[in-house]
């Protein structure tokens, strides 16, 4: 139905209200490809009517303003958004544009750099002299909100470069997946969750929330091609996007896009797209931009395909700490390209939530996430059925399941249960915790029955001749899984941490433990006040190892372990005069931050953006700011804080060295 001109300014008030919400308040009341439709309505009733658009539009605007109590940043050049393509006709128009300017200007052959599109916040990072000097958010393009500090704490992003030019530099922040499902929080959707740990007025809360980034360009400083552009940032230690550079036709664009769509599911981080760029950076001047977006780059974003299928019934899957997860059989169904014969439906709660029952019609739908969701029902089944939760564990059929998170899930507590066991050997071996290829879910089904294993300490002592005698293995594949067995003996201490999956350590706080402790043997042995005494550790963590240290099983793991061979290795140097100690910098120094902040890390320290009662000391320069005065009352409070000057610091490190 056409647009009246009365219902065109509600549009325009309404998607000015979600835009205000999506900046600011980090959430959006419609998922994006309402958000689009409606801005696609109001586009199309702009078009037909050019002499009614009204100056509030949001098409006039790019975003919304910054908020007011981050310092403002202006951006040079202007953040732009990027027009959207949403089929094959869209992206021909894009190309034919390319491509005729192209013979305008220069002729010959053009080249395109297909990236995927990261769905997080856009931020532009200034370095002068080869520091990072300012960090900003998009804001509303022209102008946005200074956010250095907190750009600091990601882990990976170089806060020196060895080129003595100004470059700036500008990318997605973003949060892993595998981090944003750990994470207890309110957001949404790992973009919301980046956006709100971006804004952090502590740099310490910020941190907490792991944020990553990739940038994918360079807003002055580059080179010719843009996609050598981005190989020189990665050069520099850049985290980048992948770039890919093809030919402007068609079916090179069309099956780069294709690859991007695949690989979306083995991404730990969301992608809602690509983004479609001219490689040759001075076609990309002469093309030039609308007050809104460039004409030489294109997001095509992705479909978040929908579909409806039968739930066939609903199985409970047991995982390694014993959880119970109902799990939805499907009757398989094809979404962007991917058969689908599973869902997760999380716990009870969401069950209830969606009221489905088996033998319902499901409406499924997968967008950037690796498992698709149900999101409700489409048409009750004739013959529908409840789903029950079981009292007895899937796994090992005893009684042993209990209510946890107040009722809304259910764990089975036998130590003993076969499918826990299988779960926790898999996760041991897995890449990010022991590393052991080779060990697949059909191989430790088979050492489990065979009972040429028991435990993750009884692969330690497998012989080739135990694997050889077994049904999967030949001469080369016994050999390789011993090898990767035996190279996985001397894997960092934080690995083994994280492989032994003790509640409340994750990849941050193994590698935390490990640097601190010497020993494997010297954590297991900590006092829980060692514990808590580190910046990180908080009680519930503590009490996890508290509980370990008492554990009987565990210590058993452990002594088998260690009885053969695993020999875990530190990162820890000893004596190291700032060890565990804390320090934040204020003010002018004779050399640059990143100078003293290399040298606290180089002797064992870590720097934190702001002082806390936690803090051992505050370096501070010329013009010092507000963290010095907060030391300063800290200490009046009688928190032993240091406040060393430049050569007093120096001194220290002096001292401790001699
Ligand atoms: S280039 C002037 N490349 O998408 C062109 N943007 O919808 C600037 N984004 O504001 C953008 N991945 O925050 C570019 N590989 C990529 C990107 C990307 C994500 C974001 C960016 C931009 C938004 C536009």
């Amino acid at each position: 139905m056409a647009l009246q001109h009365d219902d065109y300014l509600r549009l325009v008030k309404k998607l000015h209200a979600l835009n205000a919400d999506y900046y600011t308040k980090n959430e959006s009341e419609l998922v994006d490809a309402d958000y689009d439709s409606l801005y696609q309505q109001l586009k199309a009733f702009e078009a037909q009517h050019p002499l009614l658009v009204s100056p509030d539009s949001p098409t006039q605007q790019v975003g919304a303003g910054p908020e007011e109590h981050f310092a403002h940043h202006v951006h040079h050049p202007k953040m732009l958004s990027l027009a959207n393509a949403f089929n094959a006709d869209d992206l021909a128009r894009f190309l034919n544009r390319v491509n005729k300017d192209a013979q305008d200007a220069q002729g010959g052959q053009v080249h395109l750099s297909i990236e995927p599109k990261v769905d997080g916040c856009a931020v532009s990072i200034d370095y002068k002299n080869g520091t990072l000097a300012v960090a900003a958010t998009r804001g509303n393009g022209h102008i946005g909100e200074i956010i250095t500090d907190n750009i600091r704490t990601i882990v990976g992003l170089p806060h020196t470069i060895p080129v003595q030019h100004n470059v700036t530099v500008r990318g997605e922040v973003y949060i892993k997946k595998s981090v944003f499902n750990h994470m207890k929080s309110d957001f949404a959707n790992a973009r919301n969750a980046a956006s709100g740990a971006l804004r952090q007025l502590d740099a310490n809360v910020t941190k907490d929330r792991q944020l990553d980034i990739l940038i994918y360009g360079a807003a002055i400083g580059g080179h010719e091609s843009h996609v050598d552009t981005i190989d020189w940032l990665k050069s520099m230690g850049f985290p980048v996007v992948d770039a890919l550079k093809v030919p402007a036709l068609l079916p090179p664009l069309q099956n780069a896009i294709g690859a991007i769509d695949h690989s979306r599911s083995e991404r730990d981080y969301d992608i809602d797209g690509v983004v479609i760029k001219v490689d040759h950076e001075p076609l990309q001047l002469v093309m030039g931009a609308t007050a809104k977006a460039p004409r030489w780059a294109v997001a095509y974003k992705f479909a978040e395909e929908e579909g409806v299928t039968t739930l066939e019934d609903v199985s409970f899957q047991v995982g390694r700490t014993g959880i119970i997860t109902p799990v939805a059989q499907l009757a398989p169904v094809t979404l962007s390209g991917v058969t689908i014969k599973r869902a997760t439906l999380h716990n009870s709660d969401e069950i209830k939530r969606l009221d489905i029952h088996i033998g319902d019609k499901v409406r499924l739908k997968r967008a950037g996430e690796v498992i698709p969701k149900i999101i409700g029902v489409a048409e009750p089944g004739d013959d529908r059925r409840s789903i029950l939760v079981p009292n007895q564990c899937p796994s090992c059929m005893q009684a042993s399941v209990v209510p946890v998170d107040s009722g809304v899930a259910i764990q089975c507590i036998n130590p003993q249960c076969p499918a826990q066991i299988k779960a926790r050997i898999r996760h041991f071996c897995s890449k990010n915790a022991m590393d052991i290829a080779g060990l697949g879910d059909a191989i430790i089904e088979q050492l489990l029955a065979s009972k040429c294993i028991d435990t993750v300490a009884d692969l330690y002592a497998l012989r080739y001749e135990d694997l050889i005698a077994l049904d999967r293995f030949a001469d080369k594949s016994a050999q390789n899984l011993i090898d990767a067995i035996h190279a996985s003996k001397t894997r960092p201490l934080s690995r083994l941490l994280i492989a032994l999956g003790i509640p409340h350590i994750g990849d941050v706080s193994a590698d935390l433990l490990a640097a601190r402790f010497p020993s494997l043997d010297a954590l297991l042995t900590a006092k829980e006040e060692d514990l808590l005494i580190l910046d990180q550790v908080g009680p519930k963590m503590a009490r996890a190892i508290m509980a370990l240290q008492s554990s009987v099983h565990f210590k058993q793991l452990i002594d088998a372990l260690l009885l053969n061979g695993v020999q875990p290795t530190t990162s820890r140097v000893q004596n190291q005069p700032l060890q565990g100690q804390t320090y934040a910098i204020t003010g002018t120094l004779s050399q640059p931050r990143s100078a003293i902040q290399a040298m606290i890390k180089a002797n064992g320290g870590r720097v934190v953006a702001n002082v806390g009662k936690k803090t051992n000391g505050l370096i501070y320069g010329d013009s010092p700011g507000s963290k010095y005065a907060k030391a300063l009352a800290l200490k009046d409070k009688g928190t032993p804080i240091a406040l060393l000057n430049e050569s007093e610091f120096m001194a220290l490190l002096n001292e401790s060295s001699q």
